[in-house]
């Protein structure tokens, strides 16, 4: 994946979450989505977040990225220095929901970031293409999304992140959609170049196998309102690939998370049961 650089120097900082807690107020009812969530992204690592489907995931990757304000809590960054920093100007995020413009071609897509940072039209265009190659979508630049695949505009949506650099990487479920080949693939390619760049990467994923393969350190939510059930460090040797799923510690992993995620989705499946 491209590592294709700025004029800025890169600063990986830490990112800290503390006493997080959200509230949704909307047409008189309200949604406790996070409740007093302690986390902690640590520098050039990936921190993987798994918990059951509506427990604040996307919500607190809303937090994090600053588009939301925590009702409770505070949000730091770190820098390599220990002090605290300015939250970074570089930061890209792999949407949920991809959030690509329709009236714009794939690679005008890519390019957005570049476009509004000022670069010239030939230079972005050159990187747009590499990030494009690298998710296996060269030949589709003049497309337009609503000609692609979900898992095709899913790829759009990580060129578009990957192509600006970013210090922090925010990705919100970036192989949902994707087929299980093209999910390997590319699950390889993110953890060669966080390898690479040392980039802070917050992976949200419904993925055990996903979370134990790319993380260094794995939170395990509770069912809403989110709060850390559990942190598991994963020790699994460096560069990972497809083969650290026949490390012998793999499934004891697996099994670790996959305990406390049942009986988290076992708790929230009871509670939608009374409230329905
Ligand atoms: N704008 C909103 N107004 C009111 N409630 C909301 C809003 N956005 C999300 N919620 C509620 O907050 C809770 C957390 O939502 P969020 O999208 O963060 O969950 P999630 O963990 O990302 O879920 P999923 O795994 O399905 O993507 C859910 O119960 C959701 O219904
Ligand atoms: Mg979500």
């Amino acid at each position: 994946m491209p590592a294709t650089g700025g004029s800025l120097s890169a600063v990986h900082p830490e990112i800290r979450l503390q006493g997080i807690s959200l509230l949704y107020e909307a047409d008189g009812s309200t949604v406790l989505a996070l409740d007093d969530l302690n986390c902690r992204f640590a520098a050039g690592k990936v921190t993987a977040i798994i918990g059951p489907s509506g427990c604040g995931k996307s919500t607190m990757l809303q937090i994090t990225r600053g588009f939301m304000q925590a009702s409770r809590g505070t949000l730091s960054f770190i820098g390599p220095d220990g002090l605290p920093m300015p939250r970074p100007a570089r930061m890209a995020t792999v949407w949920q929901s991809f959030n690509l413009f329709p009236w714009r071609t794939v690679e005008d897509n890519v390019a957005f970031g570049l476009e509004m940072a000022g670069m010239p039209a030939v230079e972005r265009r050159a990187r747009a293409r590499e990030a494009l190659r690298l998710v296996d979508l060269a030949g589709f630049e003049f497309k337009y999304p609503g000609q692609l695949s979900g898992g095709m505009r899913q790829r759009v949506g990580m060129a578009r992140a990957l192509v600006m650099d970013p210090d922090v990487l925010l990705l919100d479920e970036p192989f949902g959609a994707l087929d299980a080949q093209t999910r390997l693939v590319l699950q390889e390619q993110l953890a060669a170049m966080v390898e690479r760049t040392g980039k802070t990467v917050l992976l949200i994923t419904h993925s055990i196998e996903e979370a134990v393969l790319l993380a260094d350190t794995v939170y395990v939510l509770t069912a809403r309102p989110g709060r850390v059930a559990a942190e598991v460090r994963i020790d699994l040797p460096k560069p990972r690939s497809v083969a650290s799923t026949h490390d012998p510690r793999y499934a004891g992993y697996f099994e670790q998370i996959y305990g406390l995620l049942k009986s988290e989705v076992l708790r929230s499946m009871h509670g939608e049961a009374e409230a329905g």
